[in-house]
């Protein structure tokens, strides 16, 4: 199958196209790299440097008219979105909608999109299913969103195909450990370079950590079903910093405390999914554990910092 993956430069959008490559499928990144990397994107996928919203874009899909876009390009940062709305919304939601535009008048069959907890806002119970409210806490909620209804949307009045990922927290490989990168990123960072990490809040809010492969095979198995389906892609497992900490640093060799700083305004304190309804519709289950995954964050990162410091 022809694909088009746009912001296949990015931390999960790179293990995508690894995954699609590995399966046989032709392969083209379309990453305006504001803040993907050029060498994350495997040698045998076409690469196109174009922003969502360009000309560019149109011309990509009427030039290579993929069968199936995977979308996940977007600003991904809360704080840039609470910043910058309009920024944000530009990027999010109308790239979307361009980029929608694009896929009808190159006929492509189907999309899907990568979507965010960040659309639940505050739990009402834990783990989230796909029929919780649905009320964003933040601008990056609301871009995450508004696109899952363009979409469903472009679906009835076209024809399109989709499938919708809501992703929990995702972590692994290729993750920044700036800006606002996940934890997992910053804890393993700071503990390889021996630093200590900071902790906001007492340490016992909870998450959900999908490892960044488990994330790429929902998107592969989303090619071939889950049509029309709006799915959340997690583990079902909560786990709390401290323990998250305890296992970073048994990994990294690290054995200092952290530093702990006051609660952040508008933190959730617990959110896992209940992700039955992507085992059903995709036939998908998360596989790699989290003591796996950071076993492989951890040795990613060792690799990483040697060879920036023989540099
Ligand atoms: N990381 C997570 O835990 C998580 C959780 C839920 C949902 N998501 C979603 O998954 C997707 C990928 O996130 P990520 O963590 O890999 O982030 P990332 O920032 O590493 O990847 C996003 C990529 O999109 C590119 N991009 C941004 N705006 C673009 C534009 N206008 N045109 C073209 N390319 C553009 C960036 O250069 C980058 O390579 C995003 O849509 C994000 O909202 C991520």
């Amino acid at each position: 199958m022809k694909v088009l993956v746009t912001g296949g430069a990015g931390f999960i959008g790179s293990s995508v196209v690894e995954a699609l490559i590995e399966a046989g499928h032709e392969t083209v990144v379309l990453d305006n790299l504001s803040v993907g990397r050029r060498e994350y994107v495997h040698p045998q996928a076409i690469f196109l440097e174009a922003d969502i919203g360009s000309a560019a874009t149109a011309l990509a899909l009427e030039t290579h008219r993929p069968d199936t876009v995977i979308h996940l390009a977007a600003n991904i940062q809360v704080q840039k979105s609470l910043q910058y709305p309009m920024f944000d919304a530009a990027n999010n939601i109308n790239g979307t909608i361009h980029l929608l535009e694009c896929c009808r008048n190159a006929g492509v069959r189907k999309i899907v999109y990568a979507s965010s907890a960040a659309v639940y806002g505050e739990p009402q119970y834990l783990g989230i299913d796909e029929i919780h409210r649905t009320r964003p806490i933040s601008f990056y909620g609301i871009s995450k969103f508004t696109p899952e209804m363009y979409i469903r949307c472009y679906s009835e009045l076209y024809g399109i195909e989709h499938t919708i990922l809501r992703y929990s927290n995702v972590y692994g490989i290729r993750q920044s450990a700036e800006g606002e990168g996940g934890v997992i990123s910053v804890f393993v960072d700071r503990m390889i370079r021996g630093e200590r990490p900071v902790i906001y809040g007492d340490g016992l809010q909870t998450r959900d950590f999908v490892y960044v492969e488990d994330v790429a095979r929902a998107n592969l198995h989303a090619l071939t079903s889950g049509d029309g389906e709006t799915l959340n892609i997690g583990t079902g497992r909560p786990t709390n910093l401290l323990e998250l900490y305890e296992l970073a640093a048994g990994f990294c060799g690290f054995d200092k405390p952290p530093v702990f700083k006051p609660a952040r305004a508008g933190d959730i304190a617990h959110s896992f999914f209940n992700f039955r309804r992507a085992r059903e519709a995709l036939g998908w289950n998360p596989r790699v554990s989290l003591e796996e995954g950071l076993s492989r964050t951890v040795e990613y990162a060792r690799g990483k910092l040697t060879s920036q410091v023989a540099l």
